[in-house]
């Protein structure tokens, strides 16, 4: 109804006021401008993602805010401060943080990431809490910048904000984050809408791997087929581009392995393919991947690959995968 509609059109315009604010401070202030330098962000850059800088001080984007008009508990419903209980005392959440401002398809700023950068104080990152206009499960970090692209054939989906900065810093700019955390089937069904194929690209690490993993079936669970792109030496796309080069980076997209590639090549690391043992129990998890793969033609594929690599009969092959078929019925 009106009311409520009026309430969220206020939300939007807090945030809004808010992005302008820390944007400005970030002008003003030399260290988090210095840190931005240090790893590659310029000027330009800045300005393209709005980012920003939250003071130090402790209420001063929420004194702000009051200046300008806004209510109280608009601005805590924004998740931008918090009331003590006891005191009443109000505090901004971002303190001494560099500000990623959370945009979405429409231009509308909906949350916040904010990163420490002299100080260890809290965690690494600390990221708005989901609000009555952010939901993080159904957002993405960087829908504001794909949607100026005209040509959308692919989309990268990387971790951090930092990633999707550093590939737009180098003129590539199909990349979202998923916000940090697991990819969820909304996130699955927003991609769906803005490419066609989508490379996912998280970090090279342990966490990179599992995240990855999970992020093929959740794809392949709203009808996408994804691309993996792994990089190596556990580093994530930002670390890639800053000593490899956007070049570099692009010959990685090319050699991107389809999912089902990258899950077989992910299952061999739990076997020693050289004792017969070994053989027959990866050949088995493999034959229940493909027990996976809906389309025949694809599947038929995946069967002369794995045929051909690993020196074992289509016929076996075939009669593994069906016979588990026939088990599940
Ligand atoms: P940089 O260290 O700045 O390069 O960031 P990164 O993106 O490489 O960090 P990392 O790979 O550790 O994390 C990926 C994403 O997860 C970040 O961009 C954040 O969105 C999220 N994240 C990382 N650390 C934290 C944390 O301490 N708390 C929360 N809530 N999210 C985090
Ligand atoms: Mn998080
Ligand atoms: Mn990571
Ligand atoms: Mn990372
Ligand atoms: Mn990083």
């Amino acid at each position: 109804d009106q009311a409520k509609k009026k309430y969220l059109e206020n939300l939007y315009q807090i945030n809004r006021e808010a992005a302008f604010f820390y944007m400005k401070n970030l002008s003003r202030e030399k260290g988090p401008l210095l840190y931005l330098e240090n790893r590659g962000v310029g000027r330009e850059t800045i300005l393209k993602y709005g980012l920003g800088y939250a003071p130090l001080r402790k209420k001063d984007l929420c004194e702000h805010l009051l200046s300008l008009g806004y209510k109280l508990n608009e601005i805590e419903d924004c998740n931008l401060v918090f009331i003590n209980q006891t005191s009443g005392e109000a505090s901004d959440r971002f303190k001494n943080r560099i500000i990623f401002p959370i945009i979405n398809s429409r231009g509308r700023v909906i949350g916040f990431g904010g990163r420490q950068f002299n100080s260890d104080y809290g965690p690494k990152y600390l990221n708005s809490r989901d609000t009555p206009i952010f939901h993080k499960g159904n957002n993405l970090y960087g829908l504001n910048i794909i949607q100026q692209k005209k040509n959308r054939d692919r989309i990268i989906l990387v971790e951090g904000y930092m990633d999707v900065i550093a590939l737009g810093s180098v003129g590539i700019y199909d990349a979202v984050a998923s916000l940090g955390t697991a990819l969820t089937k909304d996130q699955g069904q927003l991609l769906k809408k803005y490419g066609q194929e989508v490379f996912v690209c998280y970090d090279g690490d342990e966490a990179g791997i599992r995240a990855t993993k999970r992020a093929i079936n959740i794809l392949f669970s709203v009808g996408i087929k994804a691309k993996i792109i792994c990089l190596k030496d556990g580093m994530d796309p930002d670390d890639f581009i800053k000593s490899h080069g956007p070049d570099a980076f692009e010959l990685e997209v090319k050699r991107a392995k389809d999912a089902i590639e990258y899950l077989i090549e992910d299952l061999k690391k739990n076997f020693t393919l050289d004792s017969a043992e070994g053989k027959i129990g990866f050949l088995k998890e493999v034959s229940k991947l493909l027990r996976g793969v809906q389309s025949p033609v694809e599947r038929d594929i995946y069967i002369d690959q794995v045929s051909r690599n690993y020196q074992i009969s289509r016929e076996s092959l075939k009669a593994e995968i069906e016979s588990g078929q026939a088990k599940k019925n």
